[in-house]
């Protein structure tokens, strides 16, 4: 933990455990049911729910844009984790939803800064499709690691709303915001050097319409994509993993979880089932005693990976046989991209929160979880992370858990709105889009205690905020607590912030602008 006499030594040694210290999840608080949608768009009964494998889909009504987002997810990690402002010195956006060409979202939550006089905040937004929250959590764990380093945290915040024009893709849709803490002696430690990385110059997704939400995208071109980048960063951190540690070959068993960016569930499937393929052509770990490994591929033995992107036999054929590693290691990283659907640059990190969430602590313990991250355009990354050893009451570990354990219960706890209402909604939100002089119609009775949400935009497109505010406190203790860098310590117990069924009220709200 960084304080003023610990942050005057820090560069004598090289930081120990650079890694996520704490994480905080936001997603909307409606959502509409895939079912629904399915009935409701005229499709095939099980296109969206099994073909796609989503349940239900999160959305955003004009109320709430990247900027908001971003301010309810750091007000919230900072509550949670009792932390004084002043103990950040880097800061850092990664998202793609972009309303404003000059202006960074890092430069509105400056304004939930401003009250500790910190403005020494490293770090601006980092923009590629859904990479730019791995770029920003990688410019994170660099700047703890290199000379710059002041011995403060670094936060890195990742958001966006997923929106397509009506028509196939619109399911695959969603929203929300992540934000992680980065620093020394943490309990998901980053590996060093353990990063494979893809990049090319590829028309898949794009958004060259700036007055528009919806991204233009070629849908088959961008599954292609993503798992084109899938081979490419597998082979690329295994060649780095072998070289860094002189070990034979990396397959599958490597990891304990894998986390995958989640367009929506069945490509993550997919994906696990790709890795397999990966590993069998590459003749690793040969099959088991019973043969049973590799079952039902062995007459593809010798077929050129980039050639199989569209054979289905093959495709059937890995997923049949990795349906345990799937199960195993990956399925539990899906809680909230199949209940929210693709956050973008969040989807990732929403991921392994799924995990933490979903596992019990004895069964995190001195793990490795791969992540795979893609963004397209493209840009993409393999890494992994190692779960501390120590898990015991009060331990970092366990607070991280512990303040994730709500996840379900927020999930459930949502507003369903049908199909219908959900086109109205937007249908509003695409007419209304950047609109000047503009008050939002969305209604504030839904949105969850803590959530800033927008109030007005004026005449010069400038935008102002404000929360509902907070209700139903919890007396709970954070070992996060450090008091030599609180600003203020609390007075008696530490409380945390319980917004599940709270009461809401809406005439004590904090304006920001
Ligand atoms: N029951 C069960 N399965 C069904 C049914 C049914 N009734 N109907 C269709 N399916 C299956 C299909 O067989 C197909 O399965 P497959 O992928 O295993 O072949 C699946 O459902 C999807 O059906 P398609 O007809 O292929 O879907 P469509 O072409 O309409 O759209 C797509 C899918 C391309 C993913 C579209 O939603 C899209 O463009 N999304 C946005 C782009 C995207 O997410 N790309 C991923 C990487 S980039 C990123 O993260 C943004």
């Amino acid at each position: 933990m960084a304080n003023n006499t610990t942050m005057l030594n820090r560069k004598s040694h090289w930081p120990n455990d650079v890694g996520i210290i704490a994480m905080e999840v936001y997603f909307p608080a409606q959502y509409v049911d895939q079912r629904d949608l399915e009935v409701s768009d005229g499709v095939s009964t099980g296109k969206y729910t099994i073909g796609l494998g989503q349940s239900k889909m999160g959305f955003c009504t004009d109320r709430e844009d990247i900027n908001s987002l971003c301010l309810t997810v750091v007000q919230r990690l900072m509550e949670r984790n009792q932390l004084s402002y002043n103990t950040i010195g880097r800061l850092e956006v990664g998202t793609e939803t972009i309303i404003d060409k000059s202006k960074s979202v890092k430069t509105v939550l400056m304004q939930l800064f401003k009250k500790s006089g910190n403005s020494d905040l490293e770090g601006v937004d980092t923009l590629n499709a859904c990479f730019g929250g791995t770029s920003a959590l990688f410019n994170s764990i660099n700047w703890i690691e290199s000379s710059s380093w002041d011995g403060r945290y670094a936060m890195v915040v990742t958001g966006d709303i997923a929106v397509y024009a009506k028509g196939n893709a619109r399911p695959t849709g969603g929203g929300g915001a992540l934000a992680m803490l980065i620093g020394e002696n943490a309990p998901l430690i980053f590996e060093r050097g353990h990063r494979g990385i893809h990049m090319e110059h590829v028309y898949d997704f794009f958004k060259p319409n700036l007055e528009s939400e919806y991204p233009v995208v070629d849908g088959k071109l961008s599954v292609q994509c993503y798992l084109g980048a899938l081979d490419k960063c597998y082979k690329c951190y295994s060649d780095k993993v072998k070289k860094s540690c002189l070990k034979e070959a990396i397959s599958l068993d490597h990891f304990d979880f894998m986390c995958f960016h989640t367009p929506y569930c069945k490509l993550v499937q997919k994906s696990v089932a790709r890795l397999i393929f990966n590993d069998f052509l590459q003749d690793l770990n040969p099959d088991t005693n019973d043969g049973s490994r590799y079952a039902g591929l062995s007459e593809y033995r010798g077929v050129n990976l980039e050639d199989t992107f569209h054979n289905k036999d093959i495709e059937k054929a890995c997923m049949k046989c990795s349906k345990e590693q799937f199960e195993t290691k990956t399925k539990s990283s899906l809680l909230i991209a199949n209940n929210v659907g693709n956050m973008y640059t969040p989807s990732l990190y929403g991921g392994l929160a799924s995990v933490l969430a979903s596992t019990s602590l004895a069964d995190l313990v001195n793990k490795r979880i791969g992540l795979f991250s893609y963004g397209s355009g493209l840009a993409a990354a393999m890494f992994s992370i190692k779960v501390t050893s120590d898990a015991s009451d009060g331990s970092k570990l366990y607070t991280l858990k512990t303040s994730l354990d709500d996840l379900q219960d927020r999930l459930n706890n949502r507003t369903c709105v049908s199909a219908e209402e959900f086109t109205t909604l937007m249908d509003h939100r695409e007419r209304t889009h950047h609109l000047c002089n503009y008050t939002p119609e969305g209604s504030i009775n839904d949105l969850c205690p803590g959530t800033y949400y927008l109030s007005q935009v004026d005449h010069m497109h400038r935008r102002q905020y404000q929360r509902k505010p907070l209700v139903d406190f919890e007396q709970i203790p954070s070992p996060l607590n450090d008091e030599a860098i609180l600003a203020s310590p609390p007075a008696k117990k530490p409380v945390r912030n319980h917004i599940k069924n709270a009461m809401l009220e809406t005439d004590n709200q904090i304006a920001i602008k």
